[in-house]
């Protein structure tokens, strides 16, 4: 009797694991018919059973059925499945030609963002400018008073932005690293500020809640607005080609005084005009001017004995006319098709 049960437990194992081995309904019937056919391994044991004592053979017969009537069930669910997704259960046993060349796995690169920073940076660091950081999460005081624009003021809604509470909001540009500096540091100083800004603005294709700038600020004995467009001509050629020329137009900043836009001729066209440019031969990089004496005060530097410039530009609008890149959307979306072109 235990002999028989032994080869009827193997018997039961050997089954189970043929049926989930198999991959294909021709090899369910085969091995069906190997096992629980007329002529397979089933009737083996069920002769055993008959050459049992009288008294067992009951009992030991209606287990056998019992085991027979189960493996029909699992062979039955195990040829619905094969039905259901044959190719998948067909990879269940891997196979792989080791004479294939291997799969290099895919490398990922520098978001463009962040390489038009590096490179605007290194020009920079060039002329003998450090990197500055400040914090993302500002006081209105850096962001607005100490920068000469009153809460009141209508200059200020230029840059509204974010407020976490009534204390703290995202900073809306670099411009309180200006601060944060000069709070730390006595002139002369020459930092660039690279980082993210926040703004509630409707998001379209050249508008985004939130981009990257960097700002620059110069301050020292006698700083003069031609040392402004000198250090600008400098960072315009080697960025944008030696045969760049500059323009700038007047503007208003609360921050600085005078104040100016500044374009670069059309690195496209050379300034006959073209699409990139919109026709107009010019296309704007950036905003700068003089620090204005208020801000100095602010700071506690005498604005009689100390001059300075500072600029900020918009990373994304640099990089966009660059590449000719024309939605800003393009850098937040994280399509591999746009990112890989950047590599
Ligand atoms: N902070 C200005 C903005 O976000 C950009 C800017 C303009 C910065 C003139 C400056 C500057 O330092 O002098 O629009």
């Amino acid at each position: 009797m235990s002999d028989l049960q032994d080869r009827i437990r193997a018997f039961d194992s050997d089954a189970r694991a043929a049926f989930a081995q198999a991959t294909t309904a021709e090899a369910l019937d085969r091995i069906e018919r190997d096992l629980l056919g007329r002529a397979g391994r089933i009737r083996d044991l069920f002769k055993g059973v008959v050459a049992l004592p009288a008294d067992q053979r009951g009992p030991a017969g209606a287990a056998l059925n019992r085991l027979k009537t189960e493996l029909e069930a699992v062979l039955a669910s195990r040829r619905q499945a094969l039905a259901a997704a044959p190719a998948a259960l067909a990879t269940d046993t891997p196979r792989f030609d080791v004479t294939l060349p291997g799969r290099p796995p895919r490398l990922g690169g520098r978001h463009p963002i962040y390489a038009t920073l590096d490179a605007i940076l290194r020009v920079f660091e060039k002329l003998g400018f450090d990197v500055a950081r400040g914090p993302e999460i500002e006081t209105e005081w850096f962001n607005f008073e100490a920068l000469n624009i009153p809460l009141e003021h209508p200059a200020h809604d230029q840059w509204d932005t974010y407020y976490l509470d009534t204390q703290r909001l995202l900073r809306s540009h670099t411009s309180p690293v200006q601060i944060r500096t000069m709070q730390r540091l006595k002139p002369p100083l020459r930092i660039v500020a690279p980082g993210r800004v926040f703004r509630p603005d409707t998001i379209d294709a050249s508008h985004a809640q939130m981009f990257h700038q960097v700002e620059g600020l110069m301050v020292g004995e006698r700083v003069s607005f031609a040392d402004l467009k000198g250090v600008l001509t400098i960072f315009a050629r080697e960025y944008f080609g030696p045969e760049t020329v500059m323009r700038f137009r007047p503007s208003f900043f609360p921050f600085t005084e005078p104040s100016a836009e500044v374009d670069i001729s059309c690195f496209l066209c050379a300034g006959k005009g073209c699409p990139a440019c919109k026709q107009r031969g010019w296309m704007e990089i950036l905003g700068a001017g003089m620090v204005h004496p208020r801000v100095f005060e602010a700071v506690g530097y005498d604005p009689e004995a100390v001059s300075g410039f500072a600029f900020g530009m918009g990373v994304e609008r640099i990089a966009m006319l660059r590449h000719g890149i024309r939605d800003i959307r393009l850098f937040t979306e994280n399509h591999a098709r746009f990112l890989e072109q950047f590599k």
